[in-house]
């Protein structure tokens, strides 16, 4: 008999040809430090999205043990079945309070939030319009959809502006997609210019404001509320699996919009509802970083201090609007980046070495979380110093 899978064996050599090859390293818990590796070793942790280090926080961890006290493990049916606790719309509320719109809909993964979202707004009679740098699942959302899909270069809002003229009376409805901040670049769109285009031609915007939400603007409601911009055409969706220290996604917007996703949303009316440790440790995250603004202040503190050290190295800072905890240092091709990782774990410090295809040049991804020490920065750019030196 033909082997159906033998195309599986010249995919995968593929893969490693062209360093593609990709393998989960399991870490310890999360923190500032964490253990690596056989046998496993300390490193500084500048690999994770936990910026304000909830994701370990006593407060968090004993909310969901609570949780699963009173609620049990599992959800145990979609939410419109048997799998709706009180919890969730405690959630749901707080979540809408503070980004300041009428409702919000969790979700059981930031990725199931924008793949139900999008396809329930727009279909083939539609037109989307995306940052060519948008998460990827903002871009696997679009194409689901069926609508006419156009990516615009990143950050291009004259290039959107084009993309509107030329196409936006073509079609029933638009929807443009942008990341708030983008989660491999670190910089931040600009949200301004896309909502007055938005205004002028009618169309729905959803800001993916994963890597924003907890860390930017007053009470770390996120890149809008740190522009201080909001507008009715916007739809504002974000994980709370980064500064909430959780698992799931929401979108947060008009009553009209919630309810009609709770009808349209195939990932929320499919899928069991997300679990009562993960909603109640979200819940008491957002109330951690509400009450306690010195956790974001910690973090900007390291932030100006590695966009310092940085410049004195000559490193290509882009410059942000906004002060946001991702740095990127573009590297020549894959082989380097695998070096560069390697080195700076062998100096002490864990980085991330991403490749193409999750990006489209590979690079060094650091993350800053507000429990990392000024030692801890100085110790990552001793170490870049020394790579840098070498190249
Ligand atoms: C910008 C952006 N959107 C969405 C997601 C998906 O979120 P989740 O991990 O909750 O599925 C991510 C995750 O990395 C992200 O970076």
């Amino acid at each position: 008999m033909a082997d159906p899978f033998a195309w599986l064996k010249p995919a995968l050599k593929t893969l490693h040809r062209a360093q593609w090859y990709r393998q989960p390293t399991p870490s310890g818990a999360p923190g500032a430090m964490v253990t690596l590796g056989e046998p496993p070793r300390p490193l500084i942790n500048f690999c994770s999205n936990d910026y304000l280090g909830l994701a370990n926080h006593p407060q968090v961890k004993a909310a969901a043990m609570q949780a699963i006290h009173q609620w049990g493990t599992g959800a145990t049916g979609s939410r419109l079945l048997s799998g709706q606790r009180p919890l969730h719309q405690q959630l749901e509320r707080a979540i809408a309070q503070w980004k300041g719109t009428e409702a919000a809909l969790v979700f059981s993964s930031g990725t199931a939030a924008n793949l139900g979202t999008i396809p329930a707004l727009v279909d083939q009679r539609d037109l989307v319009l995306g940052d060519a740098y948008n998460h990827a699942c903002l871009k696997k959302g679009a194409r689901l959809s069926h609508a006419k899909f156009c990516e615009y270069p990143h950050n291009d809002a004259a290039a959107l502006a084009q993309l509107l003229e030329s196409y936006r009376s073509q079609y029933r409805r638009c929807l443009i997609l942008t990341d708030g901040v983008f989660s491999m670049d670190g910089d931040v769109a600009p949200l301004d210019k896309i909502l007055q285009l938005a205004e002028a031609y009618t169309a729905m915007v959803l800001v993916d404001d994963a890597h924003g939400t907890g860390v930017l603007g007053t009470n770390g409601a996120g890149t809008l509320a740190a522009l201080g911009q909001s507008s009715p055409t916007v739809i504002q969706m974000g994980t709370l699996s980064k500064a909430l220290g959780s698992l799931g996604g929401y979108i947060a917007g008009s009553q009209d919009l919630i309810t009609y996703l709770q009808h349209r949303a195939s990932t929320w009316i499919y899928s069991t509802g997300l679990s009562a440790a993960d909603t109640a440790a979200a819940l008491a995250a957002l109330e951690q970083l509400q009450a306690d603004p010195s956790l974001r202040h910690a973090l900007r503190e390291r932030i100006q201090q590695l966009e310092e050290g940085l410049q004195k190295l000559g490193c290509p800072v882009l410059p942000h609007p906004l002060p946001t905890p991702i740095f990127c240092l573009p590297a020549p091709d894959p082989t380097t980046v695998l070096h560069w990782g390697q080195k700076l774990q062998d100096a002490g410090c864990w980085v991330a070495a991403v490749r193409p295809p999750t990006v489209p040049f590979s690079r060094l991804r650091i993350t800053l979380r507000a429990d990392h020490t000024p030692a801890h920065i100085e110790q990552l750019l001793a170490a870049l110093a020394v790579l840098l030196k070498c190249c």
